[in-house]
């Protein structure tokens, strides 16, 4: 028995302002699932933690668009992604919110650590103030021409035709994007800064610690934010929705009444404070996972995400959590994905193009999408998702591969062993054979999935069920059986107990239809544990004579007609 790991597990934290699509899922939330899944049946203490991102101006823009209050909008949206996450079988132990009061709090005491600790100050800058609206214009909520491109609605933190980073102050003809009003002044206005210079060679030496666990590019990208040098950076806006900017007795901080944090510097914060939500409601323990003074060395700590947050995850929340003094746990090891594309081009509700969680769901069951996701994953590079590929990766893997060798040798043993494993005959050279390529490709698989490669992990896992259908090729008990009623025992005994153990490690992909296959194969929950490839007699683990039952067919395959008509519906090649 190997010793019991406590692990920590995040997926970067889903911004509120609308249903993810299948890139969003794919690139984070899923393949955190799997890995917390896998790490579980292997006896590993998990706490797998998620939660929407709901501060900043995408949410109250989002908010207005829809006429609703913030508040109002955001929780119907946390119930809209809830519910998403839920029908895909995400296994999250909790899905908080960053808005909740535990994040309100836990940021408030960062910064206030961080302002003990000389690392956040006070600054006047200019910035874009709408006379008619009476606010300042943060971000998004102003529009004018670009000054770069000229294009005339550049948003103000950036122009979606040039692609070029602006400030806001830089834009010609500012209007507000929420009133349109063209009445704008450049007023000076204070923000609080994070003093980040100051934590320069601290994190330089963190990543140069921490960073051998991290895939390469996840290293390359923290010392090109070291190599160009840490600056200050902004961490309040002129918003209201968001976390109040406080004084250290607890009061409104003077001149701030009418800012919040920068959501940015909440989100993060987000992974500890929505641990603390599950503590409380569960009774369990956050420290442990957080607090490298209570225990939370012993834990190993794996974020997931996309790359455009890499520098967030590597650079700004080590500054909060190092700069604050306190013995805060920080990132262990690291996975970090390209996108899926659709059809090489960007997923986007307005131009019909692509498929968003909630109606993923209306047409195929999680289990379908989560194969070809997982299976297709956005590693080396960007992946595109197409209808073709999707219909041959369910047909060809999971109907034919996979479901076909459990149809096939179920059936034949209620049919010709009265549905029991059979308890006659010896293993032979096919037997020989097969325990072999169990052997290699269950540690290959366990190999892939500590290194957290999940293309590799599925192809192995695929290669695994094809090699059971070789297996029954060989050992033929069809044929056998009209001669030699105990060989072809053998193989169905065999062949049972490859069904089980094909389900047993489907689990982490396909955890729908490997619990039907073990419920009908009647493997007690207590035994679907992760095999120990080790184990030469997993071909005979299932008690001889134990009753089965074929499972209904756990696959349907994809039409043509299917792929033709969604193409026209979401968009294809
Ligand atoms: N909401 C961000 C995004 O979707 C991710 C936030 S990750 C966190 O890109 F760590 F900040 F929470
Ligand atoms: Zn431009």
């Amino acid at each position: 028995m190997t010793q019991t790991r406590r692990i920590l597990v995040t997926s970067a934290l889903p911004y509120i302002n609308g249903v993810k699509h299948l890139g969003n899922l794919a690139g984070s939330m899923l393949p955190a699932d799997v890995y917390a899944r896998v790490m579980r049946l292997k006896g590993h203490d998990v706490t797998y933690i998620c939660a929407t991102d709901e501060h900043g101006t995408p949410a109250e823009l989002a908010a207005q668009a829809a006429g609703q209050t913030v508040q109002q909008y955001c929780d119907e949206q946390y119930e809209i992604q809830r519910k998403a996450g839920e029908g895909f079988l995400l296994s999250y132990d909790w899905f908080g919110r960053t808005s909740r009061p535990a994040n309100h709090k836990l940021t408030q005491h960062f910064a206030q650590m961080l302002e003990q600790n000389g690392l956040i100050a006070s600054q006047t800058s200019k910035q874009v103030y709408a006379v008619d609206d009476g606010r300042f214009l943060p971000d998004r909520y102003v529009e004018g021409t670009c000054p770069h491109c000229g294009f005339e609605k550049a948003r103000g933190d950036q122009c979606d035709n040039c692609g070029r980073l602006l400030d806001p102050v830089d834009l010609k003809n500012p209007y507000s994007a929420v009133t349109g009003s063209r009445n704008i002044e450049i007023r000076d206005t204070e923000h609080l800064y994070l003093q980040q210079t100051g934590m320069q060679e601290t994190i330089r030496a963190w990543v140069n610690e921490k960073g051998v666990n991290w895939p390469s590019l996840a290293v390359s990208i923290a010392n090109k934010w070291l190599d160009e040098g840490l600056i200050a950076r902004s961490i309040t806006r002129d918003l209201s929705w968001g976390v109040k900017v406080m004084s250290a007795d607890g009061t409104p901080r003077p001149g701030f009444e009418n800012k919040v944090f920068y959501v940015w510097f909440d989100a993060p914060i987000g992974y500890i404070s929505a641990t603390q939500e599950w503590a409380e409601a569960t009774g369990n323990d956050w420290e442990k996972l957080w607090r490298r003074d209570k225990g939370a060395d012993q834990t190993e700590y794996v974020q997931f995400m996309g790359k455009d947050n890499v520098a967030f995850h590597t650079v700004s929340f080590p500054v909060t959590l190092l700069g604050s003094g306190e013995p805060w746990k920080t990132v262990d090891k690291l996975k970090a994905f390209n996108w899926v594309t659709w059809y090489g081009g960007k997923f986007s509700t307005s131009n019909k193009r692509g498929v968003f969680m909630d109606t993923a769901l209306s047409l195929l069951p999680a289990d379908y999408w989560r194969w070809y996701l997982i299976a297709n994953a956005p590693e080396g590079s960007d992946a595109a998702f197409t209808w073709e590929g999707f219909q041959a990766a369910v047909n060809s893997d999971l109907a034919n591969v996979l479901g076909n060798f459990v149809n096939r040798i179920t059936k034949y043993c209620a049919s010709k062993f009265d549905g029991k494993v059979p308890e006659a005959g010896e293993p032979g050279e096919a037997e020989a054979w097969m325990a072999n390529e169990l052997a290699t490709r269950l540690k290959a698989i366990d190999e892939y999935y500590e290194a957290m490669e999940f293309r590799k992990a599925a192809a192995e896992t695929r290669a695994l069920w094809a090699a059971g259908n070789e297996y029954l090729t060989k050992a033929e008990p069809w044929v056998k059986y009209k001669s030699d009623v105990d060989g072809a025992a053998v193989g169905v005994r065999a062949g049972i107990n490859l069904a089980a153990v094909f389900a047993i490690i489907a689990q982490p992909i396909i955890p729908d239809a490997a619990t039907k296959v073990l419920d009908a194969l009647g493997i007690p929950k207590g035994n679907r544990r992760w095999p120990d490839w080790q184990d030469n007699g997993l071909l005979d683990a299932i008690p001889r004579g134990a009753p089965i039952t074929p499972p209904d067919v756990l696959f349907q395959k994809i039409e043509d007609t299917q792929v033709a008509e969604w193409t026209e519906r979401f968009g294809g090649g």
